[in-house]
Parts: C-alpha cells; sequence; structure tokens
C-alpha cells in the first residue's frame, strides 16, 4: 500500500480508504468487523463513516473495529444527517453540531474524530456559522482537521478566505463523487483542490457498482447486487444506460492488465494524482479482495485515451432510471 500526503496536512493517507456506508445495513455487523480489520492488515489506514450510514449504526460497528486499533487508522465521520425528529436535529447549525459531535464520539468509542466532514450543504445555515462551530470542535481537540463534502468549489473557496481572515482552522480536504463515468469535477473541483493543495478523497470509484460491468441495458439488474435490491441512491443517480455501456466498453481494456472492470475503474481514479484516495465500498470480503487488485499497476496513456474517448474530460455519462430525462429505461 502506498501513501500520500493529505494536501497539506501532516497526515499520510493511504491510496484506499475504506468506506463503511454499508456497515450495519448490506454489511453485517460480524463481516463489517472483520472486514476493518483485514483492511487494516492491509495497510488501508483511513476509515469513512457517517452518523447518517443507518442511523448512526455503521459509526457504533466503526467503534466496536477500532477496539486496539484507534490509533492506526485516520478516523472520518460526518455531520449533516436527520438524526431524529426535531426540526434542529440535522444539518449544519452550530446547535446541531455541537450536540452530534458528542453523539458520534460516543457511537466511535472515541474522544476525537481525525476529519470531520460537513456531509453536503445546509442551505438553510450560512457556511460561516458552520465553519465557527467546526473551528470550535477543532480548537477544543474534539476534531483533528475539518473536511467538507458535497459543496461547490466557490463555497469551499469561501469558507476557506473567511477562514483565513478570522484566524479560524480550514478545510484541509474535501470528498466528492469521482469516478470514469462521473467526471464532472474535473472542471473546477479537481483543478481547485490542487491550486489550494487540499486533500482530495474520490468517493464511488465503482459509480456505486457500475463500473464492475454486471448491470447490462434491457435486463434486469442480479438480485444479490445494490440495484436488484432496490437501493435509491444507485436508481436515482448511477443508473444510467450510457455508464453500461461504457462498463462494457471497458472489458478489452482490464482484460489488457488481466484486471477486472472494478479493477480498472478505481486504478483509473487513483490515476488523477490530485486524488489522495479513491473510498471502496465493499459489501463482501470477495468485492474487498477484488479492489484489492487495483493496486500496483498502472493504465498506459492509450488506454487512458481510450477511456477518455467513452466519456471525455469533465463529462459524466447520460441519465438516472428515475430522471424523466431518460428517454429510454424507465423505472425499473
Ligand atoms: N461523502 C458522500 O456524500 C459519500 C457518498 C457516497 C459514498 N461515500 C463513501 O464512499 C464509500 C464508497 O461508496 P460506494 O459504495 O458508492 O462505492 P463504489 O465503489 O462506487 O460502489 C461499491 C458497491 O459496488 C459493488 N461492488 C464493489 N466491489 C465489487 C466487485 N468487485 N464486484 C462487483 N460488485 C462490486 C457493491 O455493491 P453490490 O454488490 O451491492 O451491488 C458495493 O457496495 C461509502 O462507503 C462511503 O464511505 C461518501
Amino acid at each position: 500500500m502506498d501513501y500520500v500526503n493529505f494536501g497539506s496536512t501532516g497526515i499520510q493517507v493511504s491510496q484506499l480508504s475504506l468506506g463503511t456506508m454499508l456497515f450495519g445495513s448490506t454489511c453485517a455487523e460480524n463481516d463489517a468487523i472483520q472486514l476493518t480489520h483485514r483492511a487494516i492488515s492491509d495497510g488501508i489506514n483511513v476509515i469513512d463513516t457517517a452518523n447518517g450510514y443507518n442511523n448512526g449504526l455503521s459509526e457504533e460497528i466503526v467503534g466496536k473495529a477500532l477496539i486496539g486499533h484507534r490509533n492506526d487508522v485516520v478516523l472520518i465521520t460526518k455531520v449533516n444527517a436527520k438524526m431524529g425528529n426535531g426540526v434542529n436535529d440535522g444539518g449544519l447549525s452550530r446547535f446541531h453540531i455541537l450536540k452530534e459531535v458528542e453523539n458520534s464520539l460516543k457511537r466511535l468509542n472515541t474522544d476525537h474524530i481525525d476529519v470531520y466532514f460537513i456531509h453536503r450543504r445546509d442551505l438553510n445555515t450560512p457556511l460561516e456559522e458552520t465553519i465557527l462551530a467546526m473551528d470550535q470542535l477543532v480548537q477544543s481537540g474534539k476534531v483533528r482537521y475539518i473536511g467538507i463534502s458535497n459543496h461547490k468549489a466557490w463555497e469551499i473557496c469561501n469558507s476557506i478566505m473567511f477562514s483565513e481572515l478570522h484566524n479560524l482552522d480550514s478545510v484541509a480536504c474535501i470528498q466528492d463523487l469521482y469516478n470514469i463515468v462521473d467526471r464532472d469535477v474535473e472542471v473546477e473541483l479537481l483543478p481547485f483542490t490542487e491550486n489550494f493543495n487540499l486533500g482530495f478523497m474520490a468517493y464511488s470509484p465503482l459509480g456505486r457498482g457500475m463500473l464492475t460491468g454486471k448491470y447490462l441495458v434491457y435486463q434486469k439488474p442480479p438480485k444479490d447486487s445494490r440495484a436488484g435490491r432496490g437501493d435509491v441512491r444507485i436508481l436515482e443517480s448511477g443508473m444510467r444506460q450510457h455508464s453500461m455501456e461504457v462498463a462494457q466498453s471497458l472489458k478489452p481494456i482490464a482484460e489488457k492488465y488481466g484486471k477486472s472492470v472494478s479493477q480498472l475503474a478505481v486504478n483509473w481514479v487513483l490515476g488523477n494524482p490530485i486524488v489522495s484516495t479513491a473510498i471502496i465500498g465493499p459489501r463482501t470480503f470477495e468485492q474487498y479482495e477484488n479492489n484489492l487488485g487495483a493496486l500496483g499497476w498502472e493504465i498506459d496513456s492509450k488506454d487512458a485515451e481510450l477511456i477518455d474517448q467513452l466519456v471525455p474530460p469533465g463529462e459524466h455519462t447520460g441519465f438516472g432510471f428515475n430522471d424523466p430525462a431518460n428517454p429510454v429505461l424507465g423505472r425499473p
């Protein structure tokens, strides 16, 4: 496993991070704990969770898995998800963040979070209020670094300027969607990341499973797949005809290297030098082992060009199943 500096921070992160969104749902507790131990023993030193993953259950399982391993990893969690019925039980207000961080610390069974991520935008709260609350957490020692996910480059830039102006701790890293069929971040967010020397974590390197080649146009998704189980996230965003076609076109390229499409897809993400780490989200040990095969080799420039022809830099493929603009597939 190779490690790189996480942006301008002094921490080193592994090429692969372990995503735990499925812990407590399709990845049961015992498997999840064993998977975490295996990842740590393979050199993965970043564990990515969020308070909202399975309503706190993912954090609880990660907390159990890290007993005896807490100091071996960079522990990431996130805030914004709705965690209760009250009107203020979610979002990015100081009110919610200062309360919810205590719940995350309890579930994670730790006294500090290494990187605390603003999970997604909250249009009801000025980002300045959020940054002030995050800075307070850094000063109190409950958080080491601040991260931001699913925001526009200009919003992050504003927040950094605000932090600098007021001598606050500022955003150190970004987490966003990046893979062969979702290249939008190449337009604005990745150049911004590079320019500001931030860390970049690419999530969904397999397009939530699309870039495995297991989904075929006009065929029902396999029963044991995310789409087959009716997962809204993939159905609403990832499930696109062109993505399925791209995955099939990637097969001969992957085969040249003796690799699977999914290994090619993760390797491709890591081939972008602005990316610090790709967050894999395996559901099973078999998938995890397969994901590891993404490491230790390089896609040559001719094949990189072929991939650019399938999905040009800065672009993404077609429409989602649930997108009314999708003329072909409709809801499966
Ligand atoms: N910041 C954010 O807003 C955000 C958003 C999304 C994710 N994330 C983070 O990123 C992590 C990864 O996201 P993701 O789950 O979308 O990643 P992904 O790597 O794009 O998709 C993972 C899914 O693909 C399938 N898969 C994985 N390896 C496979 C293999 N070798 N063969 C066949 N299928 C395979 C599995 O689904 P099935 O087998 O069930 O089909 C697995 O759950 C999450 O756990 C989370 O930590 C963050």
